[in-house]
């Protein structure tokens, strides 16, 4: 996307197809970490040449995995030794003769390393029982973090906004929103807690600051009915401020009931419930640095 484009990023809500089949078991659970991830990749793509016997190809090496996002080929080593020098020696002949390939041999223990390296893991599908899949990784929370901050920054410079966040799920959204906004502002907090589906919703910490006359930047990790951001903005409306604006996360717009004004939208999401960054099931998952679909049978 073009730097500084204010455009929603629609998210697809099917999990990943897994129809391929595997030679080998260590695949099929590399490929399902990968799922998990929302990592995308191709089984055994491409084959690279690596001796030729006048023009026949005499020896050609198929890494196990091509994964387009981190243009990365992952070959896995097996426990038997033998198998393993042969595909040592075929990786080393593999550089060589395509510097510019990049590929990485593989223990199965090291797969979630690995993933960190790339801003991904370390924590996989079996220590989240719970969780189905991972919407949005990491890396593509962070790129999209400092491009809402880019926006808003070009908004409100010279304003010296006051940035108010509902607690408690919009601390790290928050957080890591304003350390990319070089400009003077305010950050304040208020805390409501809802009644049931739908409830009324009541305001148990007010702000801090008086915002009267001032330049407000409401910041919500996730508007989902919207009526509890319905409630808010009508209560900071009651208090005067110069301007009110509103800066979601995430958008759900699918269960949308109120209409409310979203000036600035991080993504377009599903409608599944989710988790991380902030955001709890009964108030767990809230420190997790990606966002998560809740398994449908968990919820039930
Ligand atoms: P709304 O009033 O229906 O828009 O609900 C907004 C609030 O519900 C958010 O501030 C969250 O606290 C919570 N919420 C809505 N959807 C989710 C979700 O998918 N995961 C976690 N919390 C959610
Ligand atoms: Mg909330």
């Amino acid at each position: 996307m073009p730097k500084g484009q204010q455009k929603k990023t629609p998210l697809a809500s099917s999990a990943p197809e897994a129809t391929q089949a595997f030679a080998h078991p260590a695949e099929a659970e590399f490929a399902r970490i990968l799922d998990f991830y929302g990592i995308r990749w191709e089984y055994e793509p491409h084959s690279f040449p690596l001796r030729w016997e006048g023009d026949q190809v005499a020896e050609a090496f198929t890494p196990d995995f091509y994964l387009p996002q981190l243009d990365l080929y992952v070959e896995l080593t097996t426990l038997r030794g033998g198998l393993n020098r042969e595909k040592h020696r075929k990786v080393r002949m593999l550089r060589r003769i395509y510097p510019h390939v990049k590929i990485k041999l593989l223990k199965k223990r090291d797969v979630l390393r690995l993933l960190a390296k790339y801003g991904y893991g370390p924590i996989g599908p079996d220590e989240l029982p719970e969780i189905d899949r991972i919407l949005i990784p990491p890396p593509r929370l962070q790129e999209r973090v400092a491009e809402l901050a880019r926006l808003v920054e070009d908004d409100y410079r010279g304003l010296e906004p006051v940035l108010v966040g509902v607690l408690r799920g919009v601390v790290f959204f928050m957080a890591d929103l304003v350390r990319h906004l070089n400009i003077p502002l305010v950050i304040d907090f208020l805390s409501i807690s809802s009644y049931g589906q739908g409830g009324s919703v009541r305001i148990i910490k007010d702000l801090d600051e008086d915002i009267e006359g001032r330049h407000v930047l409401l910041v919500e990790d996730i508007v989902d009915t919207g009526m509890t951001l319905k409630k808010v903005l009508d209560h900071l409306q009651g208090k005067g401020p110069a301007s009110l604006k509103v800066c979601a996360l995430l958008d759900k717009q699918a269960r949308r009931l109120v209409d409310v004004p979203l000036h600035y939208v991080g993504f377009e999401v599903p409608d599944e419930f989710l988790v991380g960054y902030g955001l709890d099931f009964h108030q767990r998952y809230r420190n997790l640095p990606f966002i998560a679909i809740v398994k449908h049978e968990a919820l039930a």
